[in-house]
């Protein structure tokens, strides 16, 4: 199916049915408001202002899937909410299931709430120029070391090639209905892909697409979202 910004529809999916154990507030994370507005809110909010995605489903907790409905009611494109699962990966898996006629998926952290448009649509770009996979990715500032279970060091990783990795990642939609049907557990999508051979790009990340994991990233967040700053571009 086509749509008014190109050839093939564009389908964002949006995990948000983690408990927020890190964060440690009394509500699922993507739950908690920044600035006035759930997380959720905000990254749905994002995704729609980068005027390059034509549907979202949002994977929540089972129980809060009614009051999502109402949280994302009258949206400029259409916003599907379905139940997530356990993990991360399964949560995905349920939004592919609902993501039907797609070309191009995205898959997007509700956390990573204050993630510009402007990003969204660099991703979509690629994927649109015939990239396959892609995501954001920004340079690490610590140098990262490997440990083994006694917590002594076993190597030091070359920092210079170490990228810290963000969302939206993009991706060609049977591409990534294939890698999931590998059927593993990951922490990001793209490895997925990665252990098909396929090659994921990088394009340039945002330091505001970080995500909100601790209290002190909610902090950062609230601080960002202060009619003041202003900064989210
Ligand atoms: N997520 C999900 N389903 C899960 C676990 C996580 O949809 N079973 C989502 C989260 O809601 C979040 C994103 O994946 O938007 C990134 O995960 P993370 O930052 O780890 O969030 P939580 O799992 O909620 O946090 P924590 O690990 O601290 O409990
Ligand atoms: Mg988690």
């Amino acid at each position: 199916m086509n749509n008014s910004h190109g050839e093939g529809r564009v389908v964002a999916l949006v995990p948000a049915a983690g408990q927020g154990v890190r964060l440690g507030e009394n509500m699922p994370k993507a739950f908690v408001p920044v600035g006035g507005s759930p997380m959720l809110v905000l990254a749905v909010d994002g995704l729609i202002a980068s005027g390059a995605v034509d549907e979202v489903v949002v994977m929540v907790p089972a129980e809060l899937v009614d009051e999502t409905r109402d949280l994302l009611d009258g949206t400029d494109v259409p916003v599907t909410v379905v139940p997530g699962g356990a993990e991360r990966t399964d949560s995905v898996r349920a939004g592919l299931r609902a993501a039907r006629d797609a070309s191009f998926i995205l898959v997007h952290d509700a956390a990573r709430a204050l993630t510009p448009p402007s990003l969204v649509s660099r991703v979509v770009a690629e994927l649109r120029s015939g990239v396959k996979a892609v995501v954001p990715a920004l340079p690490v500032t610590d140098t990262i070391k490997s440990v083994n279970d006694a917590g002594t060091v076993t190597g030091t990783l070359i920092r210079s090639t170490l990228r810290a990795v963000q969302t939206p990642q993009g991706f060609d939609a049977d591409l990534l209905r294939d890698a999931y049907a590998i059927g593993i557990e990951a922490t990001d999508d793209a490895s997925l892909v990665e252990l098909m051979g396929t090659a994921v790009k990088t394009l340039p990340g945002s330091p505001l697409a970080f995500k909100i994991t601790t209290p002190l990233d909610l902090m950062l967040a609230e601080a960002l979202m202060d009619p003041q700053e202003s900064v989210r571009a």
